[in-house]
C-alpha cells in the first residue's frame, strides 16, 4: 500500500487487528526486514511497517534528509491510518529516529521497543565514516555499500553459514538509492545527542541487543537501560546488530512479551 505524506509517496503494510504497533527498519535496509515479526506477531496485533523515505518502494528525492522529517513522515502515516497512538519498534535508524519521534509527537506513544540502537550522536570519526560511505555510494553504487556494511550487520558465523541470509540483506541494500544512501547518511551524522532525553522517557521501553553487536554494542544499550526509567534490557546470545532476524524467534518473543505487558495494562 501507499500514503502521500510530505510531499512523497511511502510504501507500507498494515496486517493484524488489535493493539498497532509500528516498526521502524536500519540503515540501509527496507521493512521487508520485518518479516518474520510480521508473520509471528500480526496474529495478535496489528502490525505496520513502513519503507522510511529513501528506501525500498518509497520515494527517495534528492534532497536533504533529517531524522525529524522521518519521524514527520511516520506521523503523516499514523494520521493516514487513524491512529492516535502506537507502541514503535526501531532498530539501529529506525531507533534513532524513534527518539526525534518521542521528542516532537510524546503524546503518540504508548511503548519503545529500542533494539541495536544508541541514544549518542556520531563522534567526529563516525561522522567522518558518513562521509567515506557517501562517497562510497555515490561513486561506486549500492552494491560496494553493502559490501562494507555486511560484516558490521551480521555475525561472522551468520555471514559463513546463512548464505540465504546475507543474499536477502544484500538485496535490500541494493534495492536502494543512492539519493536515499546518502541522505540517511547525512541526517545520521547530524542528529543530536539523544542521551538528555534517556531519563525523561516516560512510557514503558524494552531495550535490546545482539551480544556481538560491533555497530551498537551491548554498552550502549545498558546506557540507555540504565537511564531510562524502568527500561527493560534483553541481550540476544548468536546475534549481532540485526538481532531480528539473526534470532527471530528469540526477538518475536522479547517483543511478544513486552506487548503483552502493554495490553495488561
Ligand atoms: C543501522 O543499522 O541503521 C546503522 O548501522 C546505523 C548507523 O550507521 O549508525
Amino acid at each position: 500500500m501507499n500514503v502521500h505524506v510530505n510531499g512523497i509517496t511511502l510504501a507500507y503494510e498494515d496486517r493484524g487487528t488489535g493493539l498497532p504497533v509500528v516498526f521502524l527498519h536500519a540503515f540501509p535496509l527496507n521493512r521487508t526486514m520485518w518479516g518474520a515479526q510480521q508473520r509471528a506477531l500480526s496474529t495478535r496485533y496489528r502490525i505496520i511497517t513502513v519503507d522510511l523515505r529513501g528506501h525500498g518502494e518509497s520515494d527517495a528525492p534528492l534532497w536533504h534528509y533529517t531524522l525529524d522529517q522521518a519521524a514527520d513522515d511516520v506521523r503523516g502515516l499514523l494520521d493516514h491510518l487513524s491512529i492516535p497512538h502506537a507502541v514503535f519498534v526501531g532498530l539501529s535508524m529506525g531507533g534513532y529516529i524513534l527518539f526525534a519521534f518521542y521528542r516532537k509527537y510524546v503524546g503518540r506513544v504508548t511503548g519503545l521497543v529500542l533494539a541495536d540502537t544508541r541514544a549518542q550522536a556520531d563522534t567526529a570519526e563516525g561522522r567522518e565514516g558518513r562521509f567515506q560511505m557517501a562517497q562510497t555510494a555515490y561513486k561506486n553504487g549500492a552494491g560496494a555499500v553493502a559490501d562494507v556494511m555486511i560484516p558490521k550487520l551480521l555475525n561472522p558465523t551468520t555471514v559463513h553459514t546463512r548464505p540465504d541470509l546475507v543474499q536477502a540483506v544484500r538485496t535490500m541494500i541494493e534495492g536502494n538509492q543512492i539519493s536515499g544512501i546518502a541522505g540517511d547518511l547525512m541526517a545520521m551524522a547530524e542528529r543530536p545527542d539523544s542521551t538528555p532525553l534517556l531519563r525523561r522517557i516516560a512510557c514503558p521501553v524494552q531495550i535490546i541487543v545482539g551480544e556481538q553487536d560491533i555497530a551498537t554494542p551491548p554498552s550502549d544499550a545498558k546506557l540507555m537501560a540504565d537511564e531510562i526509567p524502568g527500561g527493560r534490557l534483553a541481550v540476544i546470545p548468536q546475534a549481532a546488530h540485526l538481532a531480528n532476524l539473526e534470532q527471530p524467534e528469540v526477538f518475536n518473543r522479547i517483543v511478544g512479551s513486552f506487548l503483552d505487558d502493554i495490553e495488561k495494562g
